[in-house]
């Protein structure tokens, strides 16, 4: 199990995790190799998932959580033995990251602290969302059910995402929406996520107007209200709640 390919794969896999740290971290911009390996958390967490992932696969009992369990502890990133990770994640910061049993990320993915990939319940089976190539994942984000994240994509600080996210789209806010889609701003309505139409007020709006309609034609045609009926054309009204004022929710 432990051969020197093994090992040699090990520090292949490292060195590339220190790379990204200096590609993808300002902070780690001047700062060495051996710094990034002993004070970056989601470095350590990464290489404690390798372990932890290969044992699992062997079938070795207890170790694999047990050394997810220590990571959790020394990092705040706590990432199930079983989730499929691919090649350069980046873990920023890291506290407070979950990353559930069943999730698959990519290559090239970027996560901030506070992220989850969760699944929405107690389902079984694939219930944990799987994240494309060169993801970025904003701080607080919740990625929840087995979604999928498409490549390019990038997700929103603190967003809470249940649908699918196609390539190359923005999504921000909770539920999360597009806001971007290959760059551009995303148009028409249904782009405005507050002023939706609302065919229920329409229809009753409707309705007022054409009781109001005939209230008049009644009177036209000399009908006698009842005594004190005094004809109120309010009373048909329909106060649709909307906003009236803030800035689009289109744009966040
Ligand atoms: C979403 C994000 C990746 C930017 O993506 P982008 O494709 O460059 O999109 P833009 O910056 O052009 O923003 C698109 C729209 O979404 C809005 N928006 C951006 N981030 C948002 C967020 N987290 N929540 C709500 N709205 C947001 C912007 O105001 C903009 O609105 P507009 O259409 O009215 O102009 C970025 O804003 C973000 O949240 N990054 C996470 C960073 C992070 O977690 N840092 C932690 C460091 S410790």
């Amino acid at each position: 199990m432990l051969g020197l390919g093994t090992i040699a794969r090990a520090a292949a896999e490292l060195r590339c995790d220190v790379r990204s740290a200096h590609e993808r971290d300002p902070a780690a911009s001047g700062v060495g190799t051996a710094e990034i390996l002993t004070t970056w958390p989601g470095v350590q967490a990464l290489l404690a998932h390798r372990i932890s992932h290969r044992l699992h696969r062997h079938g070795v009992p207890l170790l694999p959580r047990l050394v997810a369990h220590v990571s959790r502890m020394l990092t705040g990133i706590e990432i199930h033995p079983a989730a499929q990770i691919g090649r350069a994640l980046f873990i920023d910061h890291g506290s407070g990251v979950v990353i559930g049993e069943t999730a698959v990320i990519g290559d090239d993915v970027t996560i901030y602290q506070g992220v989850t990939l969760g699944g929405t319940g107690f389902q079984t089976g694939k219930r944990h969302p799987t994240v494309g190539n060169c993801v970025t994942i904003g701080s607080g984000a919740k990625l929840l059910g087995p979604i999928t994240v498409g490549c390019n994509a990038k997700i929103g600080a603190n967003s809470v995402v249940i649908n699918d996210v196609p390539d190359n789209t923005t999504v921000v806010g909770n539920p999360g929406h597009p806001v971007r889609v290959e760059g551009r701003k995303v148009e028409g309505p249904d782009a405005d996520w507050i002023h939706l139409p609302d065919p229920i007020a329409d229809a009753m709006a409707a309705l007022g107007r054409r009781v109001v309609e005939l209230e008049t034609q009644v009177r036209a045609l000399g009908g006698t209200p009842s005594p004190g009926d005094e004809l109120d054309e309010s009373v048909a009204e329909v106060h649709v709640l909307r906003p009236k004022q803030g800035r689009s929710p289109a744009g966040g």
